[in-house]
């Protein structure tokens, strides 16, 4: 394994290509697995949660082929996965379930455990399946959803992005009308409803709080290309901000990063859209803020450990509220470590900024806490060792090289055990 060496870096100036958005590509990937024919996805971001991905949909009999930046998924000779450790390896993973279920009439997968970020439970998936007809068998760690899909009407208890996309995926081969209410309106849901529309699905609604979907008998082929990572593009944003830089983000989308942009925007920074991306400074010093995490088009969670990183080192008091994931705060004690003024409480953060913090050996608990740490890093005396940084290669594509282009001092290095 690799841990980063991280020493405080100067203002960060220079140009960043924002990649494909994790959080589109998985769920469009699962959805190659609604038709038999060729599904070709460009500008796949070379993600570990994308390989571990490609891993469950070839044990499902999807044939996956990269070709340069693209994948092509073929699932005409569809089956169950062979290897429950494939699903159990990533949380996205349930979203093959509405895809095979719609398809073979069956699917099995292991019940997800908790994560670093809190509880991850699955139940509006299964109610949402359950109404659509499918009969539900718990045994041996497992579920088993079997059954011919009908259209119905679902009320979700709380806008899930996963449970929508699943039931979105599901309700596209089902026989009838089905009606999604309380569904999640993030951008990537609106990005897989596009997608299978132009597999010949028919789904309207997607990006509101009510989707309808008429049932069709088959899907067919499709070249796509996902959306751009609005949290990928968010993290720079902070890097920006959190090193007095000037940063040009290329393929950043605006709009749906608003409630980020207008927070730092709040703090003192200049981030405008120009023609060729979005121009990010921050030539003062910052003010503190308030934020409190909701469902888009709220303030994402995703964001949320990245700017107690910034808050950590911006004069005046900061409180964070996560609504979505209250135990996602794992990054606070690391950053307790290098000298943040932190105390955190059921489900809130509040910093006093401080002036420098101290380069320390920290240890990455999850994907957006290794960015924060990365972030923080940058901003420390002296050198900051990051540990378990498998987590950061989850979903920061090329993030070293992206890194160094712009000027911070990260190093990686083999761990001394290797
Ligand atoms: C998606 O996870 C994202 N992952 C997460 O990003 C993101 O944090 C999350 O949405 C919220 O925006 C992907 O898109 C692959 P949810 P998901 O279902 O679908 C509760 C990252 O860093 N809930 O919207 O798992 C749940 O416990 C990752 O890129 C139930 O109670 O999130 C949570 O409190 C981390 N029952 C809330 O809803 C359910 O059946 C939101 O979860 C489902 C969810």
């Amino acid at each position: 394994m690799a841990h980063y060496a991280v020493r405080e870096s100067p203002p960060l100036r220079g140009e960043i290509p924002i990649s494909t958005s994790k959080n589109a590509v998985l769920p469009i990937m699962c959805g190659a697995l609604l038709t038999g024919e060729d599904v070709r996805i460009e500008r796949v971001p070379e993600l570990t949660d994308v390989k571990t991905l490609c891993a469950l949909l070839a044990s499902c009999g999807c044939s996956v082929k990269k070709e340069g930046d693209a994948l092509v998924l073929n699932a005409g000779a569809l089956q169950n996965p062979q290897d429950e450790e494939d699903v159990r390896k990533m949380r996205a993973s349930v979203l093959v379930l509405g895809p095979l279920l719609s398809r073979l009439g069956e699917a099995r997968i292991p019940l997800p455990g908790g994560c670093a970020i809190g509880q991850r439970p699955i139940d509006q998936h299964l109610k949402g399946m359950s109404a659509l007809g499918a009969k539900v068998k718990f045994d041996h760690g497992g579920v088993t959803l079997s059954g011919r899909l009908r259209g119905a009407v679902i009320y979700l208890d709380m806008p899930s992005v996963g449970a929508t996309e699943n039931l979105l995926m599901a309700a596209t081969l089902a026989s009838g009308t089905t009606r999604i209410e309380n569904a999640a309106k993030e951008p990537e849901i609106v990005d897989l409803a596009a997608f299978l529309n132009a597999m010949g699905a028919r789904i309207c609604g997607a990006g509101t709080s009510t989707i309808v979907i008429e049932g069709v008998r088959a899907l067919h082929a499709v070249s796509w290309q996902p959306i751009s990572d609005r949290i990928e593009a968010g993290t720079f944003l902070v890097a920006a901000g959190i090193t007095g830089g000037e940063l040009l983000l290329r393929h950043c989308p605006f709009a749906e990063l608003e409630a980020v942009i207008l927070k730092l925007q709040s703090m003192g920074m200049d981030i405008t859209a120009t023609p060729d991306g979005v121009l990010a400074k921050c030539g003062c010093p910052l003010r503190g803020a308030d934020i409190t995490t909701q469902p888009y088009p709220g303030f994402p969670t995703d964001m949320q450990a990245q700017m107690t990183a910034l808050f950590a080192t911006t004069p005046g008091i900061s409180v964070v509220k996560d609504t979505i994931f209250p135990q996602r705060f794992m990054h606070c004690s690391e950053l307790k470590r290098m000298g943040a003024d932190i105390k955190v409480d059921n489900g809130t953060a509040v910093i006093s900024g401080v002036e420098t913090l101290s380069g320390a050996p920290v240890m990455a608990s999850d994907l957006r806490a290794s960015a924060a740490l990365v972030l923080a890093a940058l901003k420390a005396e002296g050198t900051t060792e990051i540990h378990r940084l498998y987590h950061i290669d989850r979903g920061y594509e090329m993030i070293d090289e992206k890194l160094l282009a712009i000027g911070a001092a990260v190093e990686r290095l083999p761990d001394d055990d290797n």
